[in-house]
């Protein structure tokens, strides 16, 4: 089966409609980090980096009268469940193998614990602990990591060189 890439995944209506939101800059960003600490730490960099990609998509509601509330936003937010669902959704669409898509959707709903009532340190897997450090890394304060600017073509470009690290990484493992 021919592997779904990265750039598939940015240019699909569902990522294109969902990714404007929390930031094209940020998610991108975040798939080069998952890609490095995914060699680091030995998880697969298909999966690291397709579930960064997507791990905010499921952002809404960022604005309130012209401007973004971050406290009303942090007490109804459940962007992690959201955007699980709709990675899901995403990837099947794509013909992405199934067992990846729940992967890659597990680790978008585990990457951040803000909106659960109970905290997830030391219960993530290796790939969801991966994701979650390369979303920090890039996080600032009161969500401005997310208005950082990227063209789209930018993004394309960087993906698709992301994608071609992760095809020589899983072609050695052939
Ligand atoms: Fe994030």
């Amino acid at each position: 089966m021919q592997r779904v890439t990265l750039v598939d995944v940015f240019k699909h209506r569902i990522t294109q409609k969902y990714l404007q939101r929390s930031g094209i800059h940020h998610a991108v960003t975040v798939a080069g980090h998952a890609f490095d600490l995914a060699l680091k730490e030995k998880v697969d960099p298909d999966l690291a980096t397709k579930a960064a990609l997507l791990h905010d998509m499921g952002h809404y509601e960022w604005y309130r009268d012209g401007k973004w509330d971050y406290e009303e936003y942090r007490k109804h937010d459940i962007h992690a469940i959201k955007g699980a669902e709709r990675a899901h959704k995403l990837l099947i669409r794509l013909g992405e193998d199934r067992l990846v898509a729940k992967e890659v959707s597990l680790a978008v709903l585990l990457h951040t614990d803000s909106y659960l009532p109970f905290e997830l340190e030391g219960k993530r897997t290796k790939l969801q602990e991966v994701v979650r450090k390369a979303d920090e890394i890039d996080e600032q304060p009161l969500g401005m990591h997310h208005y950082k600017k990227m063209d789209k073509s930018v993004a394309i470009q960087l993906l698709n060189e992301l994608d071609q690290k992760v095809e020589v990484i899983l072609d050695d493992q052939v």
